[in-house]
């Protein structure tokens, strides 16, 4: 009877282990899904760049004065390094970073994601507006947090698609004790009756586009794992005809004490 019971008890930690290691595979998927999404543009953010170099090379090789030859320089610089922020980030966003967490002040790892989906909002003619209130640290795996901001993004980003205004926040709710990001839209909002459902693992209403990329209705249900896992919580509000806000609570952490230097930064 023991052995038995004991065997039933080695099954089931080996069942849970196999839970746990393809949900991170479905983690990883719905990630790879997201930068496919974002690949025409970026391409197309590339091209802008590689035209800008040339046409400063060219500026250069024609002028020979030193005041000209430092502005091409300038500008090349400039944009060589915008390429290998936008490389650095796709290549960070799309690694596999385990399920480790460390405490991280939220505001760069939203900017991060930024970097990423602005040219993408260009292109759909859609007006980024940042809001940081404060500087919330929390204990967070940033990889997933990032996957889980990404999908908020591009949710936003395909309910407006005759334009309109994305603003990201961060603050403080010092009442709760919980740092939060906010994403909001000006989309056509969620009825009441969707937004019972939309959390849910494969409920999506969207179809598949031109490229093949469609819902396959993960990207909230994700999002509510990563969240739960990290003690926190993901809330919707919507109203239709207005749009809607997600927002993403985290338990806040103490901020590593910094030299008065980095300080001045901070607010
Ligand atoms: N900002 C939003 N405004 C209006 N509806 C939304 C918004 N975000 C999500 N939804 C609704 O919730 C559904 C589920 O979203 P979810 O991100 O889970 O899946 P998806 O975007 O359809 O597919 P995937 O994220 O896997 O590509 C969407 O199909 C859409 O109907
Ligand atoms: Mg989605």
């Amino acid at each position: 009877m023991i052995e038995v019971q004991d065997r039933t008890a080695a099954r089931i930690a080996e069942l849970e282990q196999q839970l746990k290691a393809m949900r991170l595979q479905l983690l990883q998927a719905q990630k790879m899904s997201s930068v496919g999404v974002l690949a025409a543009s970026i391409t197309h953010e590339f091209n802008n760049i590689l035209t800008t170099v040339i046409n400063y090379a060219k500026m250069g090789i024609r002028h020979k004065d030193a005041a000209t030859r430092d502005k091409a320089f300038d500008k090349i610089m400039a944009a060589g390094q915008r390429a290998s922020k936008i490389t650095t980030g796709m290549l960070s966003y799309a690694r596999h970073h385990g399920d480790r967490r460390e405490p991280m002040d939220l505001v760069p790892l939203v900017e991060d994601v930024l970097v990423l989906v602005e040219k993408d909002l260009q292109r759909f003619r859609i007006k980024l507006v940042t809001q940081y209130e404060s500087r919330p640290w929390a204990s967070v795996n940033s990889g997933q947090v990032q996957q889980v901001l990404m999908n908020l993004i591009v949710n936003a980003r395909q309910v407006m698609e005759s334009g309109g205004t994305l603003t990201v926040g961060v603050r403080t709710n010092t009442e709760t004790g919980h740092g939060e990001m906010s994403i909001r839209d000006t989309g056509g909002g969620i009825p009441a009756e969707k937004l019972r459902r939309i959390f849910e693992p494969f409920y999506s209403t969207k179809t598949l586009d031109e490229q093949g990329q469609g819902g396959t209705g993960l990207g909230l249900s994700l999002a509510k794992d990563v969240m739960e896992s990290h003690g926190g919580r993901i809330r919707v509000d919507s109203a239709v005809g207005a749009g809607t806000t997600f927002t993403l609570k985290f338990p806040l952490v103490q901020a590593p004490v910094l030299p008065t230097s980095s300080m001045q930064k901070v607010g």
